[in-house]
């Protein structure tokens, strides 16, 4: 008698268990959601100060660095944020970040157009809080408010050098023909540079590439081109919409 109540209430608890596990099994991952979401949320908290620090950290760097000596592009899987708050108009990278469609590499970033995936879109309100985060991370070597709209003569005098060393071979350039842009797609392309770009860090970069991607193949005018000549192409360079 004793022996098979015991059984029938074994199986009741066994039963009860099951039942009541599933429950707690809901309850516990239910909670640990909750503290997920609290500690993320507790995380942006935290980071009131500088918004958009913990997408860049935990997300970005994932493909980009944000710290570092400058590295040689085959070393790499992205282009480097480094400099962001020198090389990136903060209204394009907004833009962009949301939907970045505009190709910057046409043959991806490591040469593979196989490779190439399309690029993590952030939500408006996440896009702006990396664009100011990012906006913090200058370079000193950068100069600010060195570069002025070219004067007529200066944008004339850029065409030219630009021309003349066939910038082009490499980069997709604006043109007046049918498709809208001319040249190679071996490397970034230089469209829309004019509102992608701050016109500092591209002064700073022409003056020697090798500062931010060595032994990448950047091009390097041999004999080194005059400041001034280097000033002219990028006041010119920066009319490319
Ligand atoms: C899975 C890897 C990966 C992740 C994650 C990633 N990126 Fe990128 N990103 C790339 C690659 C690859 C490119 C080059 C795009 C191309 O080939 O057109 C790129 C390009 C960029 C560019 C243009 C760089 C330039 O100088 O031309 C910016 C800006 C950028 N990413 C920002 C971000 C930000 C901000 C995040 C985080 C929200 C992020 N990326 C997350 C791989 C990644
Ligand atoms: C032999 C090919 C080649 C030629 C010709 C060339 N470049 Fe480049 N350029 C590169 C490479 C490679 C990079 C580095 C891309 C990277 O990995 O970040 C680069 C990058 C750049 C960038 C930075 C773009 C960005 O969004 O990061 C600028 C600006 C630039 N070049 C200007 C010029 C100018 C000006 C000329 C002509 C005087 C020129 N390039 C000619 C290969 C070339």
């Amino acid at each position: 008698m004793i022996n098979i109540t015991n059984t029938v209430s074994t199986k009741m608890t066994k039963i009860h268990l099951t039942k009541y596990s599933k429950i707690f099994t809901i309850l516990v991952i239910g909670s640990l959601l909750t503290l997920g979401l609290d500690a993320a949320n507790s995380g942006e908290v935290v980071n009131t100060s500088r918004p958009g620090a913990h997408t860049v950290k935990t997300v970005c760097t994932q493909c980009h660095r944000i710290e570092g000596p400058p590295m040689p592009r085959r070393t790499k899987q992205a282009p480097d944020l480094i400099w962001a708050g020198n090389k990136y108009q903060p209204a394009w990278l907004e833009a962009w970040l949301q939907n970045p469609t505009q190709r910057l590499y046409p043959l991806g970033y490591d040469y593979n157009p196989k490779r190439k995936k399309s690029h993590q879109t952030l939500p408006a309100h996440e896009a702006k809080a990396v664009t100011h985060y990012l906006a913090t991370l200058k370079d000193e070597r950068v100069q600010e408010g060195i570069m002025k709209p070219g004067t007529l003569e200066q944008l004339k005098k850029g065409a030219q050098l630009y021309r003349e060393h066939a910038c082009s071979n490499c980069h997709w350039t604006p043109a007046k023909n049918r498709r809208g842009y001319t040249g190679s797609k071996s490397s970034t392309s230089l469209l829309k540079m004019g509102t992608r770009l701050q016109a500092d860090w591209v002064y700073r970069f022409n003056l020697n590439p090798n500062d931010f991607v060595p032994d990448s193949g950047a091009y390097i005018p041999k004999p080194l081109l005059l400041k001034e000549n280097i000033y002219a192409i990028t006041s010119y360079m920066m009319t490319f919409q």
